[in-house]
C-alpha cells in the first residue's frame, strides 16, 4: 500500500519505471522516494534485521533511503530524479549477483 498520495500536480508527464519488477509510473520532477512511496510503503528492507525504511531527513542528510537498481547500482532516493526506464529494487540483489556492488563504497566516499 502506498504511503504518499498524490493531491497535486497531476499534470506533469509520465515516467515508467519498475519497482520489484512491477511497471509502475511516476511524473517527471518527481525523486525516486515519491515516485516509490507513491506505489509502495517503503523504498528498501533494511540490512540489518529487515525492517522497510522510507527515508527519514528527505534531504540527503540521513542516508535512510539509499535504493539498489537491478543492476546493482545504488541511488539515493530523496535527491536523485526518477528517470524513465529506471528499474528499483527495495530489497538487495545476493552479493553473487552483484558482485562489487554491495561491498562498493558510498558514491559520495569516492575520490572526486
Ligand atoms: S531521506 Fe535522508 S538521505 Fe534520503
Amino acid at each position: 500500500m502506498a504511503i504518499l498520495k498524490r493531491v497535486a500536480e497531476t499534470a506533469r508527464p509520465a515516467v515508467p519505471f519498475t519497482l520489484d519488477g512491477r511497471a509502475c509510473t511516476a511524473l517527471a520532477g518527481d525523486t525516486v522516494l515519491t515516485a516509490v512511496l507513491t506505489q509502495a510503503d517503503c523504498v528498501r528492507h533494511s540490512e540489518f534485521g529487515g525492517a522497510p525504511r522510507a527515508g527519514f531527513c528527505m534531504m540527503g542528510a540521513c542516508q535512510d533511503c539509499w535504493m539498489q537498481l537491478e543492476d546493482g547500482a545504488r541511488v539515493r532516493a530523496c535527491s536523485t530524479s526518477i528517470a524513465p526506464g529506471m528499474r528499483l529494487r527495495t530489497t538487495p540483489l545476493a552479493p553473487a549477483a552483484a558482485p562489487n556492488t554491495l561491498a562498493a563504497a558510498w558514491p559520495e566516499d569516492e575520490a572526486p
